[in-house]
Order: structure tokens, then C-alpha cells, then sequence
């Protein structure tokens, strides 16, 4: 079968989304509806000691009021990482406790979404308060080594050579500290549930990544089981870690639907988002970079200091990349989690590789210029095909090309060494600035189910969701190629559990775990097809060839798995578990690469940052769909953008909580903030990691960006910030 480059379709949901036709969770309007809204904790830490719902009952339209005194039994369903199914173990309104500031306190229930927001509101609580820690800098946090954690799995840092003696040894050392602030996903789409009975049974419309972990997390909430227990998530307006698992709201619009006999609609606004979901945590990063004076990089120590709350270890992966940017022969990583009085943080967008990059793509500038070399130069110049860690080779790994691709697109050979030697006509400071991103090539198990019918309809469930990344239109393309369909014939069953087991879609594993199995049922397909019609003549399509065996449809189902993992890994989706594997397989470690080139201009007396123009070069291994996968580049530079010079949820350490909880004042970058980013792909199938050859592409596109910008910086003005986000006030 061809793996020629694959066609640059548009976007199979597009016309449906931009007519308002695609339905989102919050979307569904089923009759006899119940609003719900919650009220939350103003206080950091403590407990409830009374709470008086009398003045919220008598808002005309109430129907129920939910609080930890009437709400029954309420089982947690355990923290993801712990083998459980939620966002974290703590399970507000189980009892009178308080672990952070916004945590939910009360469920109110009415006839319109305004009586429940307003009665909410007249929830009135009395507490006991207690001594909490807002930050990783307050008192009276918890510093845990992460090696040393009872994680329930081995977790020990990277460590290879003997860094501290190359390191002290070497003839060039970088030494440096960069901070991220916490910072919270903001996707468009709300997290929002609606919750409807039938008899026995509970259907839940809500957008995640999880379906299943939904329902067996509501089950063992609910202590129901969870055949009875239905998910519909077809479309998410933005999942990027935040929609990973369980979430909070789920289960209360599950009681309260129940409890009042009509359906729940429960959508948490921005302003509780902020406090009902995971975000990004604050961490800490000292990099020291030792090389020789030809540049070569001979050792690194990247120590690292991550943000988790008080009742969970959320477990910082960053040295698995930084350790593997470059053939750097000594390395040891050193990680720490600090336990705060917050929800529990979790996985954002590239949410260990963005931070390791920034500390790692950063040094690395600091020591091309201690060296008067090149960043361009010495980033190839400490280039490898090997991996470090595992000591084995790397599937595919095309920097270098990216690097030289970008530096080609981008006019990097007019670029003057010099910091402020680049003056716009404007008087403007021009700095141009390079980093690479990397982030690990997972992959993961998965269940495929192809349908076609004798009408030409072609349908494929796999266990993967569409958060607008794009997995419908990767899944038309793909599946018609090999199926030699028209493109218009091919839907998707996603995120639905009577299609196939939805998988956790994160780690960038979308489209490794999908497509494989995908790929694998078209060609069981066809194996069924010659079967069924074993005289057909060849070049029969498959809608002939059912017609021809007078079958109304035919369906098959398989399972795969990723390089070296055994089948059985499917047992753990059937039951609301993930399955994903990797970077490392047996023979060889894979990674996705991105190389960017950012330039700033930055006006002298205000010192404003704009970034007029970016190049970005990506390896994903083979495109499977130009379009989106362009879309996701820009995305993730946006991003990137934002992180850099504008994203941090802030916290006023006297009252814990984030107080910026809104669109309006967590900045994020508006359309202005934005010129030309210009997307290239090496498009080369990785030969080793799944037969369609393909990477993963959604974090990989944002790990760089932030560490370019600052390059960038410091080549229009000569100033080093390190510490995220870079503002107007840094260069003053
Ligand atoms: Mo992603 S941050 O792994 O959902």
C-alpha cells in the first residue's frame, strides 16, 4: 500500500461548525430541563461549620439545593494517576472539608439558568478556617523528592554519565533559573454536563477526552453499575489536558438530575473553571549547561521544582525531554513536587516539554553567545540519531532539516550576532530568535470498528476524540485512501460509548493509537469483502462488493497495539484505564521535533513586544492531513505566544484561589498580537513507529516557541528574561 504524502482536504466538519450545526454538550436542550449552578468555598482551607440554603430556597424557580448535609453518599472516583478515573482524589461536598479556595460547595437546581445563578449566590456558609500555602514559595508547603514518592510506580530521575563532574570540569558553563507561573487552559467550550434519567439509566452528554473514564467514574460515584451508564462526547470546543478525565461537575448534575427527575444542564463558567479543573502547574527550573570551547555540550543538570496540591503527587516528566534535545553525554535530572492548597494540577498543552524546552532552548542561546558561535550552528553541531536514555537509536529524528529548513524560510543568514545591532525604520528593536521543542512519541492501544453499508455509508469508531485537532478529517482521509471510498462517504462514531471504547486522548497519542487500528480494520475489511464476494471482479470498491453479496452491512472490529505492547493493554481501555506507551519501545525511542524562528519587535520607549512573524518546521512523520495539521502548528504558536508574553493565573498569597479567573484579565493574545506564522513539515513517515509512519504533532508544535521569543529578546535588547511571562515592565 502507497505512503505517498496524503491530500490537503478541507476540513470534514468545517461547513457543519461554521453553520452552528455541530452540537457541543451544552448544546443539547432535552425537554423539561433543570438548570444547575454552584455556589464555592471563599475561603483557601478549612471547614465548613454551618451552611444556611433558607434565603437561596425562597428564589422563586428553585427545585433543589445540594450541600455536603443532604447530598448522600458520595464516593470519590479516585485521582487518574492513581488508577482512578477524576482529575484528582478529593471529592468536594463528600464532607464538610475544604482543601482551596473555589472548590464547590453547593449544587442549586431551578427552572431557569437565572434562579439557579442568583440562589446560588445566597448560599451562605460559615467557616473554620485554616494555615494554607497559595504558592511553591509559602510557608508551610510540603517539598516531596519525586524518586523517593509513593507514586505506586517506579519514578526515577534521569540519569546518565556523571554530570556533576563534566559539568565541573567543562570550559563553558551556563548556569540559569526559569520560573513559569501556574496557568490555566481556556478553551472555548465550557466544561458543562447535561444529565438525563431513564429509569435505570444515565446519559451524559459532556465534551471530554475520556469517555470511559466518565463512565466508570461516575459509576463507582454514583455506586451504580456502569452498563447503565451512557457517554456522548462527539465534538469539544478545546480539550488540551483539561477535559482529560473526570471532572467536577459531572456527578453533581448526575444527583441532582435524579434527585429532581428531569434532566440537568450544569455548566461551569469561567470564573469557576479556573477552580473546578486542572491547569498548569507553577514550577521552577535551574538549568546548568557545561561545554567544551568548540561548543560541544558535555553535560547538563536539570533541577526542577513542580507545583502539586495537598491531596495529590502530580508528577513533573520534564527531563524526559530536556535530556533528549541533544547528544549531551552526562545528564542527571532531579525533580521535586511541592504540595499547595489548590485543586490538583495536571496536564496542559506540552505541559512538561513548554517549560523544558524554555530552560534548555535558553541556555543553550546563553552559550552560543559565551562561545560567539551561531544558535543555528551549534544547535546542529550537538545533533544525534541517538538516544541517551535507553542508549538505542531514534525512529526517525529530522531537527537538523528543520533547523535548516526554517533558517532557509525565515532569512536567518542576515541575522547580526550582536544584540541591538537591528533597528526597524521605526526606531524599533528587531531580535531574531531560535529554539527547538521536542516531545515524546507515544502511542497507545486501541479498538477499531469499520461499518459499510449497502447504501455507501462507511463508518469508523475508533478510541479517540475530535477536540478540533482534526482526528474526522485525519480518519476520512486515511480511511478512504485505503478503502478507496469517496471522502464524503466516510463518518466517525468518537467519543461515544456504543461506538468503539473511547481511549484518553492526550499525550499527542490521537492519532498513533487511532490510526494503526484504523488502518488494520480497513485491511480486516477487506479481507471480509473477498469473502463474502470472492468472485467480484478486481477493482470491485467496497460498497460493490456488499451489494454484490446482498449483505445490508458489513462490520469489523479489531484491537492493535503499539510497537513491543501486548494486546491485553485493550483490557485496560474497556474498563475507563488508558493504554499509551512509549517513548521507548523495544530497538528504539521516538520523538516529534519542531524547530522555530521568531522575530520581535520591540519599541524603545514603551518597550511594547510584538512578534510580527514566526517560521515553524515541524517533524510529525508523515501528514496524515495538511490542513488541520497546519491548523495545529498555528495553534500552538499562538500559544506559545501566550505563554511567553501574556498567560499567568495569579495568586495573591494572603487568600490562595487565582484571582484572575476570567478571559478578560487572564491575558491571552488577541488577534493584533498576531502576524504571520509560516508552517512548513519535513513529512517523512517514520519507518518504525506504526505503519502509517506517523508522530505525534499537537504539544510538539508549542514546546520552543517561548524559549525563541526570549532568544529573541535578548537579541533586540541585550536583556536575559527568564522568568514566564515576559512583559512590558521586565525591560523597562
Ligand atoms: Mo494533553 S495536555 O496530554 O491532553
Amino acid at each position: 500500500m502507497s505512503n505517498a504524502p496524503y491530500a490537503d482536504i478541507p476540513r470534514v466538519d468545517a461547513l457543519d461548525k461554521v453553520r452552528g450545526a455541530t452540537l457541543y454538550a451544552a448544546d443539547r436542550q432535552p425537554g423539561n430541563l433543570v438548570h444547575a449552578a454552584l455556589a464555592a468555598a471563599t475561603i483557601a482551607k478549612g471547614s465548613i461549620v454551618s451552611i444556611d440554603t433558607s434565603a437561596a430556597n425562597a428564589v422563586r424557580g428553585v427545585r433543589l439545593i445540594l450541600t455536603h448535609e443532604n447530598i448522600g453518599p458520595l464516593g470519590s472516583a479516585g485521582f487518574l494517576l492513581g488508577g482512578g478515573r477524576a482529575f484528582q482524589s478529593f471529592q468536594p461536598m463528600s464532607s464538610a472539608s475544604i482543601a482551596y479556595r473555589g472548590q464547590p460547595i453547593a449544587v442549586v437546581a431551578a427552572d431557569t439558568l437565572e434562579a439557579a445563578i442568583e440562589a446560588a449566590s445566597l448560599v451562605d456558609a460559615t467557616y473554620h478556617e485554616e494555615a494554607f500555602s497559595a504558592t511553591i514559595e509559602s510557608e508551610g508547603t510540603e517539598t516531596i523528592v519525586q524518586a523517593e514518592a509513593p507514586l505506586g510506580h517506579p519514578n526515577p530521575d534521569i540519569v546518565f554519565g556523571d554530570a556533576d563532574q563534566a559539568y565541573a570540569a567543562a570550559e563553558i558553563q551556563v548556569d540559569a533559573t526559569f520560573t513559569s507561573p501556574p496557568q490555566h487552559q481556556n478553551p472555548i467550550e465550557l466544561v458543562a454536563t447535561v444529565a438525563e434519567w431513564a429509569g435505570d439509566r444515565l446519559l451524559i452528554h459532556e465534551g471530554t477526552q475520556n469517555a470511559n473514564a466518565l463512565r466508570f467514574g461516575l459509576a463507582t460515584q454514583l455506586g451504580i453499575s456502569a452498563e447503565n451508564v451512557e457517554i456522548r462526547s462527539h465534538h469539544l470546543g478545546g480539550g488540551f489536558g483539561q477535559k482529560n478525565s473526570l471532572q467536577m461537575q459531572t456527578v453533581f448534575a448526575a444527583i441532582a438530575a435524579r434527585r429532581v427527575g428531569r434532566p440537568v444542564k450544569l455548566v461551569v463558567p469561567r470564573s469557576q473553571l479556573f477552580h473546578d479543573a486542572s491547569f498548569r502547574p507553577q514550577s521552577v527550573h535551574r538549568m546548568q549547561l557545561g561545554a567544551d570551547a568548540s561548543g560541544k555540550m558535555l553535560a547538563a543538570l536539570h533541577s526542577v521544582d513542580g507545583q502539586t496540591s495537598r491531596h495529590d503527587l502530580f508528577p513533573g516528566e520534564y527531563c524526559q525531554t530536556s535530556a533528549r534535545l541533544y547528544g549531551i553525554p552526562n545528564f542527571r535530572g532531579f525533580h521535586r513536587m511541592v504540595r499547595t492548597d489548590t485543586q490538583t494540577p495536571g496536564y496542559m498543552r506540552a505541559p512538561f516539554e513548554h517549560t523544558a524546552c524554555l530552560a534548555m532552548e535558553c541556555a543553550v542561546d546563553e552559550l552560543a553567545y559565551r562561545l560567539d558561535q551561531d544558535p543555528v550552528a551549534l544547535r546542529l553541531a550537538n545533533d544525534t540519531a541517538h538516544d541517551p536514555v535507553e542508549d538505542l537509536p531514534l525512529s526517525s529524528r529530522h531537527l537538523a532539516e528543520c533547523l535548516r529548513r526554517g533558517a532557509d524560510r525565515f532569512g536567518w543568514s542576515d541575522r547580526r550576532m550582536e544584540p541591538m545591532s537591528m533597528r526597524a525604520a521605526d526606531g524599533s528593536y528587531i531580535g531574531w530568535g531560535v529554539a527547538c521543542g521536542a516531545y515524546p512519541g507515544n502511542a497507545a492501544a486501541n479498538v477499531a470498528r469499520l461499518t459499510i453499508t449497502a447504501e455507501g455509508v462507511v463508518e469508523i469508531s475508533a478510541g479517540v476524540h475530535e477536540m478540533g485537532q482534526g482526528i474526522r478529517t485525519v480518519l476520512a482521509n486515511v480511511v478512504s485512501r485505503r478503502l478507496d471510498v469517496p471522502l464524503e462517504s466516510v463518518t466517525a462514531l468518537l467519543g461515544d460509548t456504543r461506538g468503539a471504547y473511547p481511549h484518553l486522548t492526550a499525550g499527542s497519542w490521537g492519532t498513533t493509537a487511532s490510526i494503526p487500528a484504523t488502518i488494520k480494520a480497513c485491511d480486516a475489511m477487506w479481507q471480509r469483502l473477498r469473502e463474502v464476494a470472492p468472485d467480484a471482479p478486481s477493482g470491485a470498491n467496497p460498497v460493490d462488493l456488499i451489494r454484490r453479496a446482498g449483505l445490508p452491512s458489513l462490520q469489523v472490529e479489531v484491537r492493535s497495539s503499539a510497537p513491543g505492547q501486548d494486546i491485553s493493554a485493550v483490557d485496560r481501555i474497556a474498563t475507563g484505564g488508558a493504554s499509551p506507551t512509549g517513548p521507548a519501545y523495544p530497538g528504539f525511542v521516538t520523538f516529534s521535533y519542531i524547530a522555530h524562528f521568531v522575530e520581535v519587535r520591540i519599541e524603545p520607549n514603551t518597550r511594547r513586544i510584538r512578534v510580527p512573524r514566526v517560521v515553524s518546521v515541524a517533524d510529525c512523520g508523515r501528514v496524515l492531513s495538511p490542513r488541520t495539521a497546519r491548523s495545529q502548528v498555528w495553534g500552538g504558536v499562538v500559544w506559545g505566544i501566550g505563554a511567553a508574553l501574556r498567560e499567568e493565573s495569579e495568586v495573591d498569597p494572603r487568600y490562595g484561589g487565582f484571582l484572575n479567573a476570567d478571559i478578560a484579565e487572564y491575558m491571552i493574545p488577541v488577534n493584533a498580537d498576531i502576524g504571520t506564522i509560516d508552517v512548513d513539515f519535513i513529512d517523512e513517515p517514520d519507518p518504525q513507529i506504526n505503519e502509517a509512519g506517523v508522530k505525534g504533532l499537537g504539544e510538539v508544535v508549542m514546546a520552543g516557541v517561548a524559549p525563541a521569543i526570549a532568544n529573541a529578546i535578548f537579541h533586540a535588547t541585550g536583556r536575559r528574561l527568564r522568568s514566564l511571562p515576559f512583559r512590558v515592565e521586565h525591560l523597562l
